[in-house]
This record gives structure tokens, C-alpha cells and sequence, in this order.
């Protein structure tokens, strides 16, 4: 497995690859891995020759009150899973190499980042669409894979392939659980014994709202209350949002028609968890 500090670096490898007609993936992470990352890597092992994956804690998309500061890393731990999952080049830039002094220009996709975390994270998706529009053009890979747990990053990015003609597949990758039904996140290490029982809210409310909309409940509003009053049951959670909305827009329904979006973020403690389920 090679590793790659520098952007020289990693587009000198990869045009090596790209010389031979290998197909390259992607896969863009934070880091402090769990099965999910894995499992993205396992999938783009499976669809492209090459396996890139970049780590990069990227402070533009952390607002100043949020945990850019204590965002678990491990970096060692983290190439060391790389190398099990047969990854083929790992790129681990700092700050200064992304963003250094006197950057200025940003990508901002509209519409769809503007509910849900948009709403209660402002800038966090100007950050997100900037550096992945970065890794895009640094990497220039033929796919790149997101997990479906960030379900409007997915969207987000999309939207930025579609409109700005990146010539990316982006796929989406189903969201990997703990045992007990918990979505795997890096933000779960910061949950205490206690608040970790409370995390299972969140799955357990939108089993709440699958069980509503099978039974054909079609007042968003109705089963948003539902799901609201399950979670305030839980000690120590405090709901960000909770929204039924159009798949692919992120426009909120009132009347439940299929195919739908359920999303939530709930803080437990400090820590701000979100999950959803597509409903077809
Ligand atoms: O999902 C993440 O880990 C990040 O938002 C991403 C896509 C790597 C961009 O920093």
C-alpha cells in the first residue's frame, strides 16, 4: 500500500494507473475508521482496479462551536485497516496542503443543503462540496463512494457531479450498524456507557415511523410527533430536526407519499447523532 502527503505526490501515482486503463474509486473519509469506511473500501475494491482513500479531518466543514478540535483520529490504527481492506494508496494531507494561505474560492450547492443539517450546521455543506470538489480534481477518480448514513451529503454531492459535469460516478453505500441496530459513526466513541443505550433512539424512531407508514399513515406531521415523543422518553437527547422529505430535493412533505426520506439528528449529551431510512 502507498501513502501520499502531497497532491504532486498522489497525481503522480494515479497517472501512472490511469496510463495502464485502470479504473480508479474513491473513497474520501475523516478518518478514526469503523466498519462502514471499511465496507466502503471493500465495495470500491470491488468496482474499480485501484483503491484510493484520503484522510482528512477537513476544518471547513466544522463550524467554530463545533468538534473540529476533539474529532477522534488515529491515524496509525487507520492505515493499518487500510492495508487489511487491500487499499492501494491512502493520501493524508494536511490543512496546509488544501487549503493554504490565501484560499478563497468555495463551492456552494443550493437548495438541497439548505434543510436538515444545513440548517442547524451553516457552512457545513459549503465545506463538505468544496472539499470534496477538491479531492475530485486531485485524484480525478472514475467513481467515488459515500455512505448513505450522511444521506444529504450524498444528495449534496450529487447535485455539485451533476450540475459543475464532474466526470464522477458517485456511488451511495448502505449505512452499517452495530448489533443492536446502531449506525456506525466515529462520533459514537464520544458516548458515555449510558448515552450509548440512548443512541438506540434514533434507530428505534424510525422503526416507529416504518411501522406508521406501513400502516399508512400519510400525515408527516402526525408521525414526526410520534417519533418526537418516543425520543423525549430517552434522558439526556435533545432533537435537531426530524423531516419526511422527497428523496432526491430534500423538499420537506406534509402528506406522506412514496418514495420518501425520514431523517433525524438527535444530540445525546453533546453528542449530535443522525440516522434516517429511505422508504420506497
Ligand atoms: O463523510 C465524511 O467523512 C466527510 O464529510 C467527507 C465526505 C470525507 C468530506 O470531508
Amino acid at each position: 500500500m502507498k501513502t501520499a502527503s502531497s497532491k504532486s505526490e498522489l497525481r503522480e501515482i494515479v497517472r501512472q494507473w490511469k496510463r495502464a486503463g485502470q479504473i480508479i474509486g474513491l473513497v474520501p473519509t475523516m478518518g478514526y475508521f469503523h466498519k462502514g469506511h471499511i465496507s466502503l473500501m471493500e465495495r470500491c475494491r470491488e468496482l474499480a482496479d485501484k483503491v484510493v482513500v484520503s484522510i482528512f479531518v477537513n476544518p471547513a466543514q466544522f463550524g467554530p462551536e463545533e468538534d473540529l478540535d476533539r474529532y477522534p483520529r488515529d491515524i496509525e490504527r487507520d492505515l493499518s485497516l487500510s492495508k487489511d481492506a487491500r487499499v492501494d494508496l491512502v493520501f493524508v494531507p494536511d490543512a496546509m496542503e488544501l487549503y493554504p494561505p490565501g484560499f478563497q474560492t468555495w463551492v456552494v450547492v443550493e437548495e438541497v443543503s439548505q434543510g436538515l443539517c444545513g440548517a442547524s450546521r451553516p457552512g457545513h455543506f459549503r465545506g463538505v462540496a468544496t472539499i470534496v470538489a477538491k479531492l475530485f480534481n486531485i485524484v480525478q477518480p472514475d467513481l467515488a463512494l459515500f455512505g448513505e448514513k450522511d444521506y444529504q451529503q450524498l444528495q449534496v454531492i450529487r447535485q455539485m457531479v451533476r450540475d459543475l459535469d464532474f466526470p464522477v460516478e458517485v456511488v451511495g453505500h448502505p449505512t452499517v450498524r452495530e448489533v443492536d441496530g446502531l449506525a456506525m459513526s466515529s462520533r459514537n466513541s464520544y458516548l458515555s456507557p449510558s448515552q450509548r443505550q440512548t443512541a438506540l433512539c434514533l434507530k428505534e424512531a424510525l422503526d416507529l415511523a416504518e411501522e406508521m407508514i406501513h400502516k399508512g399513515e400519510q400525515d408527516a406531521e402526525i408521525i414526526k410527533k410520534e417519533m418526537a415523543g418516543l425520543i423525549q422518553g430517552y434522558p439526556e437527547t435533545r432533537i435537531d430536526y426530524i423531516v419526511i422529505a422527497e428523496p432526491d430535493t430534500l423538499t420537506p412533505m406534509e402528506r406522506v407519499d412514496l418514495p420518501a426520506i425520514v431523517a433525524l439528528a438527535v444530540f445525546v449529551g453533546e453528542t449530535r447523532l443522525i440516522d434516517n431510512r429511505l422508504f420506497h
